[in-house]
């Protein structure tokens, strides 16, 4: 029995030693890892030790980078007693140039790298081990790791033009793309809100294209839109740039830099509006958007477009220049005589073949300068230009049809890519532009879309993130949308797809992110915050349960019933003592309340309150059918039953509770209670929000029915009923026995002028359905 006992011991002990080691890990996991037995000792004194020239100026910048970890370094190149520990750096011809070797033995780190650009992906990794190694007060644990990425292209993109950042702030967001193995940064340096890249034969660009008036104040979605009143810009000088390049080219990074064509060009047009197609002034635009003055396809505009590239090629050593091509209305060009002109001499049937035109003439001419050119997925209409790369970020068609036509293509969907997005639904994230890419979205990502070939597949070269600034006008708010989520992209970039597990990623990340914020980023908690699943049970009750990403997290909740809630927004439970609860299993809602729930644990890395309205209704949970489904970008959480899953929509159309219905439909739903109900009030969750197309609607009818069969009309709201701003048309019922209601919700109509989208058909979002 005292052997089983001592043995057991030595077990528990065994593990203990393990987990008092610095385990692999890695972002973005390397390929293959394997650990093994023993320890480097990270206490002793170690050299840096090389036998290949090209590789000793790595020795020398490693060697202060090292002593951050380990007290006393030297560098040598001829090998030194065993009693001290060595890191030897090798290059190999068999590895291709991003793969390498990372072999931690008991006294000696061998490096091998099929290149620089690998050794330096190689310390990358060593690097994460020595700082957690160093936090968590333990040694390396011995171990074998082989690695390479999977895709050629690793993209992350910066947008400039809508928020300045100076060079220093560049550097450091170069430092945090390195950290990650990225090896491209897409330098958005022009749009209509500013032209950040000084151009020294047209001088007026950054004199006047770098700046603007004012700029909006809060969401564009806010009505009536509300300007700072402060002249806001800025641009990178050619010396700048050039430090910045050689800066980026030392974390083996290439930066490719946008310059925006035809569309996105206001802040050049306020420079020299005589490359417009109408005569008058222009200015850099104040707010967000898409605008109609774009450059003019007459010749003084390609001339100057080319003396502009003329001067970027020199800036920037990379083989791709990047010309936009998105988002470029043809208003102009339809009505311009030069525009008109060209389409004749040149043959062209439509705009979009103009717009094709145009991108051919440029990527020309790059082409003559031995640049390839990217564009945005737009410049497949109208025809693709010969050598061109697609970047596809209106979903992944773009990608799909680029490839299927032998075309490079690089990934940017809007859907997992874009970082302007929410990263989470709570109310306390700082305001956004709006859909919800969380980090387990970006995790869940594969940038080889389905339907291509084994060899199409071959033309998807990665994919790229992408950091659009509109609302995010400082350092720490760019930090804050780009971390930790870049973490997920590196791995979906870097990493096996068969090795990309979300448990396993989820349990690295806790030490990431604590590099992260050791280097002095401001890295988005929300990875840690309180989440929850919900389930509608038949009763119409909804179950909760509570997880978090935080280790050992233990939950507290309280529940405020409805009535009690004070209607102050701010102190809800004001006047009232709720109950405080310690969370055991799922919690039961099974009334109209708030519930709030909080981490207690004592050392708590997002204390984040975590709330939940439910409306527990007559309908909660029931049966309903639509006549016609909503718009496919806004299908709701879960369809139909979303209108009745006792959750309401927030102030924004992209929360996943509402139903769009586009163009001008009507919604119509039945709703089965399942039994004859007396029905007092239907409450209807509706948006206004005219600024994106979407209106109140025309009027709301309610029918019942005894069997489903025979509807008879009950009430009915027009539009005059309805206050503006509202987002619950409320409607007297009062019947009795009766079991199915049918709610006809009428579009607004076309859109009438003098508002945005003027002539088109308006939006309809509805939420949820409340019978009481
Ligand atoms: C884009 O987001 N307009 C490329
Ligand atoms: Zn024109």
């Amino acid at each position: 029995m005292q052997k089983y006992i001592l043995l057991l011991s030595f077990f528990i002990l065994c593990q203990l030693n393990i987990s008092a080691q610095t385990q692999g890990v890695i972002i973005p996991k390397p390929q293959s890892q394997l650990m093994e037995k023993g320890v480097f000792d990270v206490s002793k004194p170690v050299y840096i030790f090389t036998k290949d020239s090209k590789l000793k100026d790595i020795a020398q910048i490693y060697k202060t980078e090292l002593s951050q970890y380990i007290d006393n370094v030297s560098i040598t190149d001829s090998k030194k007693s065993k009693s001290v520990n060595c890191i030897q750096f090798k290059l190999s011809n068999k590895l291709t140039s991003e793969a390498y070797q990372l072999i931690i033995g008991k006294g000696k780190i061998e490096v091998i790298a099929g290149s620089e650009k690998g050794l330096f992906y190689a310390l990358q990794s060593l690097n994460q081990l020595l700082a957690i190694a160093k936090t968590t007060k333990t040694n390396l644990q011995c171990t074998k790791i082989m690695d390479e990425p999977r895709f050629s292209y690793r993209g992350v993109h910066l947008d400039v033009s809508r928020h300045f950042f100076p060079s220093t702030f560049i550097k450091k967001y170069i430092d945090a793309l390195a950290l990650h193995k990225i090896n491209t940064f897409h330098w958005h340096l022009t749009d209509d809100q500013g032209w950040r890249i000084e151009i020294k034969k047209y001088p007026r660009l950054t004199e006047v294209g770098a700046f603007r008036k004012e700029t909006l104040i809060g969401h564009y979605r806010e009505s009536p839109q509300q300007f700072d009143g402060k002249r806001y810009g800025g641009f990178y000088t050619q010396t700048e740039i050039k430090e910045i390049v050689a800066y980026a080219a030392s974390k083996y990074i290439t930066i490719i830099p946008e310059i925006e064509m035809p569309g996105h060009s206001l802040a050049a047009l306020s420079a020299y509006p005589e490359l417009a197609c109408t005569t008058g002034t222009f200015e850099a635009a104040t707010k967000w958007g898409v605008f109609e003055d774009v450059f003019c396809t007459k010749e003084q505009t390609f001339t100057f477009l080319e003396n502009v590239l003329a001067e970027v090629i020199t800036l920037f050593p990379s083989q791709y220049i990047h010309i936009g091509g998105d988002e470029c209305p043809k208003e102009r060009w339809k009505t311009c005589p030069n525009c008109q002109a060209k389409m004749k001499a040149e043959n062209l049937k439509t705009e979009e073949e103009l717009q094709s035109y145009f991108i051919r003439r440029i990527e020309k001419y790059l082409n003559s300068k031995g640049k390839k050119i990217i564009g945005w997925d737009e410049i497949l209409e109208g025809g693709i230009a010969p050598d061109a790369t697609i970047m596809s970020w209106r979903g992944t068609e773009g990608g799909i049809a680029a490839a299927k036509q032998g075309h490079n293509a690089i990934m940017t969907p809007g859907s997992h890519c874009y970082f302007d997005h929410y990263q989470s639904q709570s109310t306390e994230e700082p305001t956004a532009i709006g859909g919800f890419t969380s980090i387990e979205k970006v995790y869940a990502y594969e940038p080889i879309p389905e339907g291509l070939t084994p060899k199409e597949a071959t033309h998807i070269l990665g994919a790229q993130a992408n950091v659009w600034t509109e609302y995010m006008d400082s350092e720490n708010q760019v930090e804050y949308m780009l971390l930790p989520r870049l973490a997920a992209m590196s791995e979906v970039l870097w990493s096996p797809k068969n090795r990309r597990l979300w448990s396993d990623f989820a349990r690295r990340l806790p030490d990431f992110i604590n590099l992260l914020e050791q280097k002095d980023y401001n890295v988005s908690k929300r990875f840690f915050d309180i989440q929850a699943t919900r389930k509608l049970n038949r009763d119409g009750n909804m179950e909760v349960s509570l997880f978090s990403n935080q280790p050992n997290a233990e939950f507290a909740y309280y529940e405020i019933p409805k009535e009690q809630q004070s209607g102050d927004t701010e102190n809800p439970k004001r006047g009232f003592d709720p109950i405080i609860q310690t969370y055991k299993e799922a919690i039961v809602l099974n009334k109209s309340v708030q519930l709030e729930a909080w981490i207690m644990t004592k050392e708590v890395k997002s204390n984040r309150r975590f709330q939940l309205d439910f409306w527990k209704h007559k309908a909660t949970g029931k049966s309903i059918t639509l006549k016609d489904s909503p718009s496919k970008s806004f299908p709701g959480a879960s369809g139909a039953a979303t209108l009745v899953d006792g959750q309401k929509g927030n102030k924004s159309f992209n929360g996943v509770q509402w139903l769009g219905f586009g163009d001008g439909a009507n919604m119509e739903a039945t709703i089965d209670l399942a039994e004859v109900q007396t029905v007092k009030t239907l409450k209807l969750g509706v948006l206004d929000d005219t600024n994106n197309w979407i209106h109140l609607p025309k009027s709301v009818s309610v029918y019942a029915s005894k069997d489903g069969i025979d509807f008879t009309p009950i009430s009915k709201t027009e539009k005059g009923d309805i206050m503006p701003n509202t987002r619950e048309v409320i409607l007297p019922i009062d019947v009795k026995k009766f079991r199915f209601f049918r709610i006809i919700v009428e579009n607004h109509g076309i859109i009438e002028a003098g508002f945005p989208g003027a002539e088109s058909g308006s939006w309809l979002f509805v939420d949820e359905i409340i019978l009481e």
